[in-house]
């Protein structure tokens, strides 16, 4: 019988240590041979040149030429802290999801709040809509809830994402964010009202990350072990209050420390003020999701009316050892979740169940899974083997199934996806219940007198940059059909040739 490679590599490794005489405190190559001189490299004679055996210069160089990974393509600047999610009922009635099966249950954590669109060194100050991924490490897998702080999105449909992306990304020409550019995309894109009146508002600017509240903006479903489906929001409540900076007050936090969100939340968990946040769900019965007049499946929208439920509070309480080990390497993926939660059939959650996975596969390597902060708390039992970075954890000759050989892992029936009936025929139609406005323009009503001046102030300034008056008057004509003070206040607050956005605003569908 063939030796298993786990205990043919720990008997080698054990003899090698016992022959091992490096001290333990001696600097060593990375073969683990000790290092004679990291202070001179070796030259022929005293003054050079340097000599090409010299594996130490060599060596460190080399490893230094590739400390770089690739930054994440959006959501680059970030920091992250790990903590506990504990469940406050059992939910049984809901989702066969192990985290909630019973009140007071612990599940290990680890979070990374972001900006999305500024690269990795960035001021923390800009305004951006802001990133709050978790990572639940549960006994049934790892869950990744992966939100923003605000509860909708730009758009309704992932092809439209790489645009986007673009559009708000430095131009190409000058490397420089330019309002040009992203309100000429927004311009085609009314849907995206809602989110810009929002992000515009102080919300894009938080004063902290424990002050700020937590989205998974798409609809997932909720299934129970007899397959029962509810389609839930999750949404995470900052105990701290949800507090942000003014336009003003960020200009002179940004001159001052531009890395104030992570040194807030690593100075307040290291003096011990450990930031908590409530988990409530919204629930819909798939019965009722033709009741409303917009989408519930359209990312561009909350859910109104319908009552929040408590389902968890979350404590962080530990910043990383080592910001790239954990912070950096850590890979989020809505597609990562557990029985019991299931994607719903949202057209943006659908394009993000594809991307994440696959951009981890570029930014981090085929193994990123197996990375210490990705790993699952439940041993990892499949066929998928090899590629760079794999430490070769497998043991056996099995590696494929179906095998008559015993003990070779094999699927389980019980955690099948659930079954979702079907009409009509494939296609690619736009959303019809289109509801563009009337939710940006409860916001900007629910604002009190001072936060709608701030909102104006804010968009304003980034409006009048725009050169284009057609841009202008559509995006004018946007924020006027939201709410005709709205978009009134801010025509007269940018300043430059006023378009008619009156008469674009009567001629706009919805
Ligand atoms: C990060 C794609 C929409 C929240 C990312 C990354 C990609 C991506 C490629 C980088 C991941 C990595 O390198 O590990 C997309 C696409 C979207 C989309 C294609 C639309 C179709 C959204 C939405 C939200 C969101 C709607 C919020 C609900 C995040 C967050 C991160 C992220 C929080 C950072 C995760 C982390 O901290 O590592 N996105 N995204 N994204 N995205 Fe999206």
């Amino acid at each position: 019988k063939a030796t298993s490679v786990p205990r043919f590599r720990a008997l080698w490794i054990s003899s090698l240590l016992l022959a091992c005489n490096v001290n333990a405190q001696t600097l060593t190559h990375d073969n683990g041979s000790p290092v004679g001189d990291n202070q001179n490299s070796q030259t022929a004679g005293e003054h050079g040149s340097t000599l090409l055996q010299d594996t130490q210069l060599i060596e460190k160089l080399q490893r230094f030429d590739r400390e770089r990974i690739p930054e994440r393509v959006v959501h680059a600047r970030g920091t992250g802290a790990a903590g506990e999610f504990v469940a406050v009922d059992n939910l049984s009635a809901l989702t066969s999801a192990s985290l909630f099966a019973t009140a007071g249950k612990k599940t290990p954590v680890f979070v990374r709040f972001s900006t999305v669109i500024h690269p990795k060194g960035s001021p923390e100050t800009l305004r951006d809509p802001r990133g709050f991924a978790t990572k639940f490490y549960t006994d049934q897998g790892n869950w990744d809830l992966v939100g923003n702080n605000l509860p909708v999105f730009f758009i309704r449909d992932a092809i439209k994402f790489p645009d986007m992306v673009h559009s708000l990304k430095p131009s190409p020409v000058t490397n420089v964010q330019d309002p040009n550019r992203f309100f000429d995309f927004f311009s085609h894109i009314p849907e995206s009202t809602n989110l810009l009146t929002r992000v515009y508002s102080d919300l894009g600017i938080p004063a902290s990350y424990r002050t700020m509240d937590g989205h998974g903006v798409h609809a997932f479903k909720m299934v129970t072990s007899q397959g029962d489906v509810t389609y839930v929001k999750f949404h995470w409540k900052s105990l701290q209050g949800v507090k942000s900076l003014t336009r003003a007050e960020a200009a002179k936090v940004q001159g001052e420390d531009f890395n104030n969100l992570t040194d807030d939340l690593y100075a307040a968990i290291k003096r011990g003020d450990f930031p908590k946040w409530d988990l409530y769900v919204q629930l819909m019965k798939p019965k009722d999701m033709d009741k409303f007049h917009f989408d519930p499946l359209d990312a561009t929208k909350i859910w109104p009316d319908i009552p929040e439920t408590k389902i968890g509070t979350m404590t962080l309480n530990k910043v990383p050892d080592n910001f790239f080990e954990s912070t950096e390497m850590a890979a989020f993926a809505p597609s990562r979740l557990v029985p019991g939660i299931e994607p719903s059939e949202d057209k943006m959650l659908q394009g993000r169940l594809f991307a994440y996975a696959d951009t981890q596969l570029h930014r981090l390597g085929p193994n990123n899974q197996r990375l210490p902060i990705n790993q699952s708390l439940v041993k990892i039992e499949n066929y998928n083997q090899d590629g760079s970075g794999d430490a070769g954890k497998r043991s056996g000759d099995v590696n494929y199934q179906p095998s008559h050989q015993a003990g070779s892992p094999t699927d389980d029936p019980r955690y099948k996806s659930v079954r979702t009936p079907l009409t009509g025929s494939t296609q690619q139609t736009s959303i019809t219940k289109t509801d563009n406005f009337s939710q940006a323009g409860n916001f900007y009503r629910a604002l009190r007198e001072q936060d709608k001046t701030n909102l104006i102030g804010n968009l304003a300034s980034d409006l009048e940059q725009v050169k284009s008056p057609q841009i202008k008057q559509a995006m004018l004509s946007y924020f006027y059909k939201a709410d005709t003070d709205y978009g009134t206040r801010l025509t007269a607050a940018v300043k430059g040739n006023l378009p008619d956005v009156q008469q674009r605003a009567i001629k706009l569908i919805d």
